[in-house]
């Protein structure tokens, strides 16, 4: 069956912003995009040519939907990966390839992928619950995070002393050395069928102090040519050994010596690739689609650079989402404003984002900070 035929269906698991920025590039190669997601109110629902209201984690749901599909892929990687290996043997095409998310799902298998592998981590120990991280062989401060099911920092945390003990995660997971990073980075890198691997360029994200939530992203990252060489190789070393088809993130430290080290890694399209859209020549969304559908990979060069402010739920505010000082960002030159019509608003909850671009440093961080105190998510 060909891609470019009405008939040839697209199916993505999870239908937040990454699906729905997804729809708006599957529109332009005229694709039809069918969604799932748990929530009937999800960003997708009103965009994509079929929606399904269900459970990713269900294993009959998955199976249902992914039948009715010639290609699946997912936005989240939270979801049944043994339906997804009947769906393969049934015939339908899923990238990237169930077992990979499997593993890329629990991160204890993810750091045991980098060890195995000699791709360059933070030291750590697997743990059972509370009582192992209390006797865990690492020295203070660690970090402690749960196997499964963390997202935005929820499945981290710091042990900085014995006192801390007591809140550790009851539940599988790991202990890692703290890394006293410099700089976070983030590259992407994609892979189609046919082995073709494209990297966008580094990008360095600036975390809120407390809410573990990218606040500013700076494209392309400041660091150093090796720090780039390495991390470039590192991303290519990651999906190669995997044969992944799709988008692969990593997500790295570097460290005060100069060292580059995987924190993380997510087989999708990721929060630290949505400057792309307007600051590159393919964007992530655009390259995620052309590596699944095995067509040729886009040119990844930076055309601008830029940063990308994470449009938030303001604190204090829970309920139908009103946005405020929209006028005003929007007014402003090489400013682009992306909402993902969430209908309700909670603290932190990720809204929407907002690209600033433009040549001058000084000026692009003056602007990203206006767009910041102007531009407020509230109920
Ligand atoms: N070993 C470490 N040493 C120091 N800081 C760390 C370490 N591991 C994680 N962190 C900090 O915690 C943040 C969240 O960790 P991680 O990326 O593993 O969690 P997550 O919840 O899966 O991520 P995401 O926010 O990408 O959904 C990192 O971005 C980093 O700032
Ligand atoms: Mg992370």
């Amino acid at each position: 069956m060909s891609l470019f035929y009405q008939d040839f269906k697209l199916g993505v698991l999870g239908g937040g912003q990454l699906g729905r920025m997804l729809i708006q590039e599957a529109i332009n190669y005229n694709l039809q995009v069918s969604i799932i997601d748990p929530d009937a109110s999800a960003p997708c629902k009103s965009l994509a040519h079929e929606f399904t209201q269900g459970k990713l984690t269900d294993y009959d749901t998955v199976l249902d939907f992914g039948r009715q599909c010639n290609l699946l892929t997912i936005e989240i990687e939270n979801v049944n990966t043994e339906a997804l290996k009947q769906l393969e043997l049934e015939g339908v095409v899923v990238y990237p390839q169930p077992d990979i998310i499997e593993m890329i799902k629990d991160k204890v298998s993810q750091k045991k992928f980098y060890r195995d592998n000699d791709i360059p981590t933070a030291p750590f120990i697997t743990v059972e619950n509370k009582k192992d991280v209390a006797n865990a062989s690492l020295s203070l401060p660690f970090v402690n995070k749960l196997a499964k099911e963390g997202y935005d920092g929820r499945g981290v945390q710091v042990i900085r002393s014995e006192d801390d003990f007591a809140r550790a995660f009851d539940a599988a997971g790991l202990v890692e050395e703290f890394v006293d990073f410099e700089k976070e980075i983030s590259v992407i890198v994609a892979r189609n069928k046919q082995g073709e691997i494209k990297v966008f360029p580094a990008v360095e994200l600036e975390f809120h102090p407390e809410h573990n939530l990218v606040e500013y992203l700076h494209a392309p990252a400041n660091i150093s040519q090796e720090n780039n060489t390495q991390a470039r190789e590192i991303a290519i070393q990651i999906i190669t050994r995997l044969e992944m088809v799709g988008l692969l993130a990593v997500e790295m430290f570097i460290t005060r010596e100069g060292k580059v080290l995987v924190n993380e890694i997510a087989p999708r399209t990721h929060n630290s690739g949505h400057q792309t859209i307007e600051s590159c020549t393919t964007s992530q969304f655009n390259q995620h689609l052309r590596a699944i559908l095995g067509l040729p990979l886009g040119d990844t060069s930076i055309i601008t650079p830029a940063i990308m402010v994470n449009l938030l739920g303001e604190e204090g505010h829970t309920g139908p989402a009103r946005y405020e000082g929209l006028e005003e960002v929007i007014a402003l030159k090489g400013v682009y404003v992306h909402l993902y019509g969430k209908a309700i608003t909670k603290p932190f909850r990720k809204m929407g984002h907002v690209t600033i671009t433009g040549n001058d440093r000084e000026s692009l961080a003056e602007k990203a900070k206006f767009v910041k105190q102007t531009l407020k998510v509230k109920s």
